[in-house]
């Protein structure tokens, strides 16, 4: 471990550039929606969904084509400058640091559109030496641009090596921002032998004992998640630093059901949202990431009930304690951030009547 004063930590790593924040804001970012700065169609289509999303991305790494990556780049500065984002957020990803068009991407994306970008995400980041980076190279350039509010930094964790360095890569700079899940990748990097973009596998399972020694008669079988060890450490790694975990891409846009199941599990591990390819997957992850009314009227009743919030009581049969009063307490807080943005939701939370 190199020798940093925990006072070094907070300077700006450039004359002049923003001073580093020290706490990360919970806004809330349940969809990222991916679209392709290069694709016309698409772009046309980016000032018709401010308000309906919680962050647009602008990416120009894998699934832009190499001979369009100039064209991404400046597709995206074109549609920040052209564009009133509202609430939404702006979000880019740019290209792998092992590749030619990086350096080009901050370059060019910094002094022109950097007062509108809230996060860069960087993917397939090995450890903490990748962070530092970009790191510097934003600060001189937001110096350089005279930006007075510095940009997120986003690590996608797909690569053996970046999960083994997690707890590191989230404490490398104050301008860690979140993780997301690259599964695609990552089962790629691990020699993992499933060939989809996210999501189960049907061979990954478990199977029910033989019903009286019976092996070839029917016995369940219950498939599991191939991504729960990895999304299990990040959200320990992002909650011990401050910052928030994401699931990734779901690459099969048909099957929503299964869609959903996985940003379920992911929500429920402790992200707080996901990416999405498809606008049908944005009504999902609005869903999913999002409190139910259920949760939200049972959370109520445990504050209630539970007066300061110390000792136990008995609800409904079950023993409710401080413990479980701060579980339904990080429920209510979600959703006083979504409510803050989204009318629907504050709408349906209002209406929940509460019986102690
Ligand atoms: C995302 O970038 C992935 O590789 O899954
Ligand atoms: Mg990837």
């Amino acid at each position: 471990m190199p020798h940093i004063s925990p006072k070094d930590f907070f300077r700006p790593l450039a004359v002049g550039a923003p001073t580093p924040l020290r706490e990360i804001p919970a806004r809330p970012s349940r969809a990222i929606h991916f679209f392709d700065p290069s694709n016309e169609k698409m772009a046309a289509k980016v000032p018709g969904m401010v308000s309906t999303v919680d962050v647009l991305l602008g990416n120009l790494e894998d699934a832009v084509k190499a001979d369009r990556k100039v064209a991404a780049r400046e597709g995206l500065v074109r549609i920040a400058q052209e564009t009133d984002f509202g609430p939404t957020q702006l979000w880019t990803r740019i290209n792998a640091l092992d590749s030619p068009w990086v350096l080009d991407d901050l370059t060019t994306l910094v002094p022109a559109i950097g007062h509108k970008l809230d996060v860069i995400m960087v993917p397939k980041v090995q450890g903490p030496e990748d962070i530092h980076y970009v790191d510097r190279i934003l600060a001189q350039l937001e110096a350089k641009a005279g930006l007075e509010r510095p940009i997120l930094v986003h690590a996608i964790l797909e690569t053996a090596r970046g999960v083994a360095n997690v707890e590191e890569i989230c404490g490398a700079s104050p301008r860690m921002q979140g993780l997301s899940l690259g599964p695609a990748d990552l089962a790629a990097d691990r020699r993992m032998k499933t060939t989809r973009v996210g999501g189960g596998h049907p061979g990954y399972l478990v199977r029910q004992d033989p019903v009286d020694g019976d092996i070839e008669g029917p016995r369940g079988i219950f498939q599991q998640d191939l991504w729960h060890y990895t999304i299990a450490r990040m959200v320990d790694a992002c909650a011990t630093h401050g910052i928030f975990p994401y699931y990734g891409p779901f690459g099969d846009i048909a099957d929503v059901v299964a869609c959903e199941d996985q940003f379920r599990n992911a929500f429920l591990l402790g992200c707080v949202g996901t990416w999405t390819l498809h606008p049908k997957q944005i009504a999902i992850a609005n869903r999913v990431f999002a409190p139910s009314v259920a949760d939200i009227r049972h959370a109520r009743r445990v504050v209630a009930a539970m007066g300061d919030g110390t000792g136990a009581v008995m609800l409904d049969g079950k023993m409710e304690d401080d413990a479980s009063l701060k579980q339904c307490l990080v429920m209510v807080e979600l959703a006083e951030q979504l409510a803050a943005i989204d009318p629907e939701l504050r709408a349906a939370y209002d209406a929940i009547e509460v019986d102690a």
